[in-house]
């Protein structure tokens, strides 16, 4: 295994790569490009190397949480998107990993239609960080340095 103990993965769900565009009285004005340059440097100055990625599958999710356990990783910041209210696999899948990881929502869920209150990532995650935009990855990564 190689030394990935100061690696986060940040993972994202579904219709997250249209953030920017979608939604924005919701979602806001921030690409996840933006998000991605913003954690890249609180990154580095916390000595912290971000991975950032995207996909609208679940499997794809699944995987990457394999991936950051088996490396090693520090932890992993998760906005499983919609996954977060159906996915009984993604549930599975944070149990099954050693890493540490951490739920964001930039909106928060629970002030939205009842459908949202339900997250099957919150029950299996180190904390949950919801409605603070991109300060909430932001927030998630000055945790993950202190892991
Ligand atoms: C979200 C909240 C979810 O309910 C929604 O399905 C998303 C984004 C958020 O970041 O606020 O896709 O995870």
């Amino acid at each position: 295994m190689s030394d990935a103990s100061t690696l986060v993965y940040v993972l994202n769900g579904p219709n997250l790569n249209l953030l920017g565009t979608r939604e924005p009285a919701i979602y806001g004005h921030d690409t996840l490009d933006d998000i991605a340059a913003m954690l890249d440097d609180r990154a580095h100055t916390l000595g912290l190397t971000v991975d950032l990625r995207q996909s609208n599958h679940e499997g794809h999710l699944i995987d990457w949480l394999h991936e950051a356990g088996s490396r090693g990783a520090r932890a992993v910041i998760l906005n499983a998107g919609a996954l977060t209210h159906t996915s009984v696999a993604l549930y599975d899948a944070v149990k099954a990993v050693a890493v540490p990881v951490i739920e964001v929502h930039l909106s928060n869920p629970h002030t939205r239609e009842e459908f949202r209150r339900t997250s099957w990532i919150a029950p299996v995650a180190r904390a949950t960080i919801a409605g603070l935009g991109p300060l909430g990855y932001a927030l998630a990564l000055d945790a993950a340095a202190t892991f």
